[in-house]
């Protein structure tokens, strides 16, 4: 078949990270009318073996395109005459992003300012949407939420990043009339999350026998949202969203990072035996900047789009341990020479 043949051009950017994976495994088969385009730069982050089961799949196509190159991202956008957009591709860690933001400007900022002006030259209209995060509006105290009217107050370059991106999707839509939805999303976890995040992180330390760092005193809380149904909520942002709005997406979650690393640990020792693994806990310096709480008002996803998540967090926990205990040749790809790097230089001194 050719691409001409389907109903709608679908671009996933970021399609080979973690959430555009868990996307794309969704989205492909779901919708056989529509073509899917995964662009994505291929990254550290980005790994196409996730997609094994959908690359011939005559709806999916995939081109390895940086985004930060404005000609290309035209190029691409000339070709398939894309009618939606849901952006997905970003530099994402925190710690990297105090480490180094210059990438984060560039992928985040300038990437998608080059996303949104291929967009605006198409000659029909494209709904674009842009998968963005809570850390935009900050860090909470003790009790309440974030709405979308809260103010924008990014700790992170990460955040800030993001948080450009978000202003830079209000104003096409606002300037330029295009077809924009924002969605601000909690703590993700689940298959295919790269080692460097907290969960996936602990498992693999704990299973080796390594030193589970916390941050701090590990008291900061965070809303964890399983991927799968985040993967939802923006299938249903992309189809039946309001253009112009913006939908928050969390769990309700609000565990503190020391309860949820010795949550995991318990759970490997009952599967695994041995030493209990809580003794590998080691409380390194804090992350400068670090956010104390987040947590979201979901009421706009649940009562115009229907969405509610459907698994329970302890659910969705166990089944992300039984894929990583599964799953040892996919992390042991992500072990390169510039990760490694990567995790001497954020825990070595600390
Ligand atoms: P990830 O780091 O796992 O994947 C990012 C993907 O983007 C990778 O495949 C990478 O190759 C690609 N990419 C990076 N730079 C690129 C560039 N210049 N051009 C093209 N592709 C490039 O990220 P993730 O955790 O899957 O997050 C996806 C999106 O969701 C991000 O925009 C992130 O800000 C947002 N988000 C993530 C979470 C979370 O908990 N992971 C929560 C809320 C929002
Ligand atoms: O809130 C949404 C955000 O969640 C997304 O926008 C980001 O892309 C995603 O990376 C995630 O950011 P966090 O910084 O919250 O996730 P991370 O897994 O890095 O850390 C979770 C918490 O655990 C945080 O409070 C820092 C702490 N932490 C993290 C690591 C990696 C530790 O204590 N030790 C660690 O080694």
């Amino acid at each position: 078949m050719e691409s001409n043949d389907f109903k709608r051009h679908i671009a996933v950017t970021g399609g080979a990270g973690f959430i555009g994976s868990n996307l794309l495994l969704l989205l492909v088969p779901r919708y056989p009318d529509d073509f899917f385009v995964n662009i994505d730069a291929l990254t550290y982050a980005g790994n196409l073996s996730n997609l094994a089961t959908i690359e011939g799949a005559d709806n999916y196509r995939f081109e390895r395109l940086d985004i930060t190159e404005p000609e290309a991202v035209r190029e691409c956008f000339r070709r398939y005459k894309f009618d939606g957009v849901i952006h997905l591709a970003a530099e994402s860690h925190v710690d990297r992003s105090i480490l180094g933001p210059e990438a984060f400007v560039r992928t985040n900022v300038l990437g998608t300012a080059n996303l949104l002006e291929a967009a605006r030259a198409q000659e029909h209209s494209v709904r674009f949407v842009h998968v963005s995060t809570d850390e935009v509006f900050g860090s909470l105290e003790q009790v309440g939420k974030f709405t979308a009217e809260s103010p924008y107050r990014p700790s992170s370059p990460y955040a800030a990043s993001k948080a450009a991106a978000d202003h830079l999707v209000r104003a096409y839509h606002r300037t330029y009339g295009m077809e924009t939805i924002i969605t601000n999303c909690s703590n993700n976890f689940g298959p295919y999350q790269f080692p460097e995040k907290l969960i996936p992180l602990v498992i693999r330390n704990a299973v080796a026998g390594k030193p589970i760092p916390v941050y701090g005193n590990g008291l900061q809380r965070r809303d964890w949202l399983f991927v799968r149904d985040h993967c939802e909520a923006l299938d249903r942002a992309f189809r039946r969203g309001r253009s112009g709005a913006t939908y928050l997406a969390g769990a309700d979650t609000d565990i503190t990072n020391i309860d949820l690393i010795r949550r995991l640990c318990r759970a490997l020792d009952a599967r695994l035996g041995g030493t209990p693994r809580e003794q590998l806990i080691t409380h390194v310096t804090d992350r400068p900047g670090h956010d104390y709480r987040y947590a979201l008002d979901v009421s706009s996803l649940r009562e115009e789009l229907e969405w509610r998540p459907q698994c329970t967090f302890d659910e969705a926990l166990e089944a992300t341990i039984d894929w990583y205990l599964t799953h040892e040749d996919w992390l042991a790809a992500c072990d390169s020479g510039v990760y490694r790097e990567y995790y001497e230089q954020n825990y070595a001194n600390r």
